[in-house]
């Protein structure tokens, strides 16, 4: 099976390669893409040296499958030329994911809606994706009605240039800025851009894409998106009403039952989920698990994750297992 990576270079396009190497896609042929700049060099793939190649030049070799992480405007241009030589793309940018003709998946929840028929399919964004994971075994129990949802973003969620922005204002150089502050030593309550209703634009993900995601618009989401100067992994506070009673002893179960989400939750241990140690795992992390005391049938809990990992790569990755695993592509 032939699959181009494009934006091999990139933080997501890195890990991907890394996760690819890991698990067990049937890859023939890998074709690293990337812009232009790149095309000619190399990247590392199971201890050899793959040049980059341009976009035409990968979409010539008619790969099965093309893994894209190189922004929005580049999915818009690209997928639909490599899908119309036949591949299937899973996009990991915005491109597509709220387009009703798109599927938007987390194989643990909704991968059942992929068939043969669906060429460009999207992967939802980093901090939605964490979330799900958590939120769709709690719906499916107590039926959720609101939820709030405050992020603490690392800076890997940016790119390349925002930890290379982070790394000099450590050492005191100065750089180009990605943000519009310093990131050292503060907190931007402002992920992506923002919109005219005054939210940004992760914010506005992380309350569409979960309803698409679980197939319920039936519950209400806000959020409030804010980047940190960590490395590792997004963190999410995040409070949950649900229509029905719950047991905190049962909700502990579900989740540690839960494909994909590992309980981290003893606090007479000092024991939650924290990015330090969620970089470099495919797993969401959960605890912090408690009552709001402040009215009934509300959850509050902790959510971090590897935003490359299950945020990106290994959700993709899984999105081409589910694909090759029923003969969908
Ligand atoms: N970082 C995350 O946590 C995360 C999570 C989910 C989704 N995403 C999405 O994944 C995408 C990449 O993010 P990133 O963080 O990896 O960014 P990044 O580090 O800036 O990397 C961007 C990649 O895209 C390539 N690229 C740029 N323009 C291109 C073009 N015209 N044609 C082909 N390749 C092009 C770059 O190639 P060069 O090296 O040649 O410039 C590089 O490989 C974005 O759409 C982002 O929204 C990111």
């Amino acid at each position: 099976m032939k699959v181009a990576v494009v934006g091999a270079t990139g933080m997501v396009g890195q890990v991907m390669l890394k996760v690819l190497e890991e698990r067990n896609l049937p890859i023939t042929e890998l074709i690293p893409v990337a812009s232009e700049r790149s095309v000619g060099n190399k990247v590392k793939f199971k201890d050899k040296e793959f040049t980059i190649v341009s976009m035409d030049d990968a979409i010539a070799v008619k790969p099965e499958i093309a893994i894209f992480s190189a922004g929005g405007n580049t999915s818009l241009e690209f997928a639909p030329k490599f899908a119309e030589v036949g591949t299937v793309v899973i996009d990991n940018s915005s491109a597509w994911r709220m387009d009703p003709t798109k599927k938007l998946v987390v194989p643990e929840i909704n991968a059942n809606v992929l068939t043969k028929e669906d060429k460009i399919i999207a992967n939802p964004n980093c901090s939605t994706i964490q979330l799900v994971m958590v939120l769709h075994p709690l719906n499916i129990k107590y039926d959720i009605k609101r939820v709030i949802v405050s992020t603490y973003q690392s800076v890997t969620g940016t790119g390349k240039a925002a930890v290379d922005q982070l790394n000099s204002e450590i050492k005191g150089e100065n750089s180009e800025k990605v943000y519009p502050y310093q990131i050292f030593k503060n907190a931007l309550p402002h992920c992506d851009a923002f919109s005219d209703d005054d939210y940004t634009k992760e914010e506005i993900k992380l309350m569409k894409e979960p309803k698409k995601i679980m197939g319920d618009d039936t519950f209400n989401l806000t959020a409030t998106a804010v980047r940190v100067p960590v490395q590792g992994g997004h963190s999410e506070s995040v409070n949950i009403e649900f229509e029905n009673e719950f047991d905190l002893d049962e909700v502990r179960q579900i989740l540690s039952e839960t494909p994909g989400v590992v309980l981290q939750d003893n606090v007479k241990n000092n024991e939650y989920p924290m990015p330090l140690y969620s970089e470099g795992k495919d797993e969401v992390f959960v605890g912090r698990i408690r009552r709001d005391l402040s009215q009934p049938k509300t959850l509050n809990l902790w959510i971090v994750a590897d935003n490359l990992r299950k945020g990106a790569a290994t959700n993709a990755v899984q999105i081409a297992e589910y694909l090759v695993g029923n003969n969908l592509v």
